[in-house]
């Protein structure tokens, strides 16, 4: 029996030794150590053993399981080891790799124009305001002197939302000029805001016609206010938008809720004002604008013999459209990189 020992164990040594992952190692375990192994099997016939024979054997046997256990300690010890490095290999992080650049956002080009607009009057002492897409037929309209079946509504063609109590009232805005109504009908004068925001219009798109597109609306009122005031602000700003070296033009212009009204124009900043197949004859008309119509005053509660206002209306991608050379209204609109990367 002591022969069987020496010889397992050599036998389980060298079995060990070619076990070479963690599934042979088990199954070496279960092979000699386990329940029915092949060191247990011995261990288990010590019984039958003449009494005499027994402490010899038994001190063998456990010599020979103590040395198997070992041997399997420092083999498993080998092996995690092995898994430990092979899991920090994995998660290997080379520090000296480049970077991934993050795919920066930019901003919009009628978002960019829109601010450049609202700082430049913002820095007149101007506030900006907001008012709803959604519209009502009063504020689009009918406070701005535009009455049911007046002819001017054609200047005007818009989207109307279904309504079951208010049939053909509620609309979406066709300017922000509806915002002089909310902003006033809001608070007594002075008032001094912009106010932007997108505005639609029912409209065949083309080169030069969007069925949306933004605005930027201007409303000042106080005693006094004239229209030497309207120019000097107006003035300020297209030379701020468009160069210090700008002339201006106002010339009359009808919207119905100014009196007088106007359209202004600056002389053309690619040619200087000699004509060019930008402007054609050395103008850009950038806005309407005007002094603000007494019914609309009288409508909101304003005293028309108090108080008196301008008001004027900015077409924002109309400004892009002849800062940027850009030959397409519908650009804007059809989120085409190529053209909107360039306006870094
Ligand atoms: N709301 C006008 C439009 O969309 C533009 C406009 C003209 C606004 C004259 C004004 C103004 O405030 O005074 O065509």
């Amino acid at each position: 029996m002591i022969d069987q020992l020496a010889e397992i164990k050599a036998r389980a040594l060298k079995d060990l030794a070619a076990a070479d992952d963690a599934e042979a190692t088990e199954a070496w375990r279960v092979a000699y150590l386990g329940k029915k192994g092949q060191l247990t099997t011995v261990l288990r016939q010590l019984g039958a053993l003449p009494p005499a024979e027994r402490p010899l054997v038994g001190q063998k046997a456990n010599e020979v399981k103590v040395a198997l256990e070992l041997a399997l300690a420092a083999r498993l010890e080998v092996e995690r080891r092995v898994a430990l490095r092979r899991a920090a290999e994995a998660e290997r992080v080379d520090v000296t790799l480049p970077g991934r650049q993050p795919s920066l956002g930019q901003v919009h080009p009628t978002t960019r124009v829109l601010k450049e607009v609202l700082d430049s009057f913002a820095a007149m002492g101007f506030q900006v305001a907001e008012g709803p897409d959604v519209e009502w037929d009063y504020y689009n309209f009918e406070a701005l002197n535009i009455p049911k079946d007046h002819p001017a509504r054609d200047m005007w063609d818009t989207f109307y939302v279904q309504s079951k109590g208010r049939p053909g009232e509620i609309l979406l805005r066709t300017h922000t000029s509806p915002n002089q109504v909310r902003v006033m009908e809001k608070v007594r004068p002075p008032v001094r805001v912009v106010v932007p925001g997108r505005v639609y219009r029912y409209e065949a798109t083309d080169a030069t016609h969007e069925s949306e597109f933004f605005q930027v609306e201007g409303l000042a009122v106080d005693k006094n206010v004239t229209m030497a005031d309207l120019k000097g602000v107006l003035s300020a700003f297209a030379r701020e938008m468009f160069g210090a070296e700008r002339k201006v033009r106002f010339r009359c212009d009808y919207f119905p809720f100014v009196e007088p009204g106007v359209e202004m124009a600056i002389s053309c900043f690619q040619c200087g004002g000699v004509g060019c197949r930008l402007c054609g004859n050395g103008w850009l008309e950038i806005m309407g604008a005007g002094m603000v119509h007494p019914k609309v005053l009288a409508g909101v509660g304003y005293d028309p013999s108090v108080y008196s206002g301008f008001a004027f209306g900015i077409g924002v991608e109309r400004i892009a459209i002849l800062k940027y050379g850009i030959d397409d209204i519908r650009l804007f609109y059809a989120n085409d990189l190529r053209f909107l990367r360039q306006f870094k």
